[in-house]
């Protein structure tokens, strides 16, 4: 198959809604990731999706949509999600809601409850309104790749597996968005991304956060987001996380990062703008500034996608404090170290 990609315009996004209406799929730009969209009420062109992504068939879809009137035919909404819907819908925040009949139950991998979102990216919302399909999207990657934040990643993935990619741009969030449960009594967060902790607190009270956001799963341990279950967001190549104090983390990377040189490995390390001088020596990739987690939410995934264009096998990295979108950084990154962390002062106690 010809993988077309095209500058959203008019034109492209009325090719896309034919294509989509016609069962096809379409990647396309939101605000946190590309997404891989099919119309969420056809079940063939949503099997096709788990197919272009080599995705297990147990890892449920998120439902786009533009207007909320769309909802009726898609899940029960509650007061709760009412109010979570006028303070952050569009943007980063799903929710999951029981499901209706008409949803397939491909999208939701057999699960009573479906995942919901209203996205904010201007050529997202328009292309949904064209098309006025509910539209089952996962991120744009295949899978176990980070999610796409350019439509080159896009292509980079998916070329020769779909017929359109619409090029909007970089994403401006740069990290899928918050998965939030709402049929407990406390809501949970199950995947932080955009909308924090703090800010649904503010809306709604007290919200939980799963305790698998910043760990592995444990043995036996049912994740509560299938997704959760995969290996997801890595590099090629051991990444590993370098805690501890400023002074101390700096020295730690370079140590590192010459020994495993030594050792004979393709080393690099991702730091704090702040240190990249410092670390000139080192190979540098910059995560953005320490001050600005919404900055290296933004960078991440093309970083780690950059890691595997150098073949580098030996990654170390800082770490931001597990703060507000701190918080879905470090799970992101977490995932891409399979947890693996390296306590600065002993690196240097041994050097
Ligand atoms: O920002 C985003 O959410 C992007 C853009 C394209 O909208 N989409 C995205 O989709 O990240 P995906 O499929 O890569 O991630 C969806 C996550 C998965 O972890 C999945 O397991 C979880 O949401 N999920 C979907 N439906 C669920 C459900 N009914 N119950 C629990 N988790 C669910
Ligand atoms: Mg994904």
């Amino acid at each position: 198959m010809n993988t077309r990609v095209l500058a959203a315009s008019p034109a492209t996004l009325s090719t896309a809604a034919e294509l989509l209406a016609s069962g096809q799929l379409v990647a396309f730009p939101t605000e946190t990731v590309y997404g891989l969209g099919a119309n969420a009420l056809d079940k063939d062109a949503v099997l096709s999706i788990f197919a272009a992504k080599d995705r297990p068939a147990d890892n449920p879809l998120i439902v786009h949509i533009w207007h909320r009137e769309q909802l009726k035919d898609i899940c029960e909404v509650s007061p709760l999600a009412e109010k979570l819907m006028d303070a952050f819908w569009p943007g980063p925040l799903t929710l999951l809601m029981p499901r209706k009949e008409s949803i397939p139950l491909e999208v939701t991998a057999g699960l009573p409850t479906v995942a919901v979102r209203m996205p904010s990216h201007p050529v997202a919302a328009e292309l949904l309104r064209v098309c006025d399909l509910p539209i089952a999207a996962p991120s744009a990657n295949r899978s176990g790749k980070p999610s796409p934040t350019t439509a080159q990643h896009v292509f980079t993935d998916m070329d020769g597996r779909i017929p359109l990619i619409i090029d909007g741009g970089s994403c401006d969030v740069g990290l899928e968005s918050t998965v939030l449960d709402i049929n407990q009594p406390t809501p949970c967060i199950l995947r932080p991304g955009g909308v924090t902790q703090a800010m649904l607190e503010r809306v709604i009270g007290p919200v939980t956060v799963a305790g698998s956001v910043l760990r592995p799963l444990q043995k036996g341990e049912k994740a509560l987001s299938p997704g959760m279950m995969y290996k997801h967001y890595s590099p090629d190549g051991q990444v590993s996380l370098v805690e501890g104090a400023e002074a101390h983390v700096v020295a730690a990377l370079r140590e590192l990062h010459h020994q495993a040189e030594a050792n004979g490995h393709r080393a690099c390390v991702m730091c704090f703008s702040e240190h990249v001088a410092d670390l000139a020596d080192c190979h540098p990739h910059d995560l953005g500034s320490q001050a600005c987690p919404e900055e290296v939410a933004r960078r991440l995934f093309e970083t780690l996608r950059r890691l595997d264009d150098e073949h580098m096998d030996a990654i170390f990295s800082e770490v931001v404090p597990p703060e507000g979108v701190g918080l879905a950084v470090m799970n992101r990154l977490g995932r891409a170290a399979a947890f693996r962390t390296i306590q600065a002062k002993e690196v240097i106690e041994k050097a």
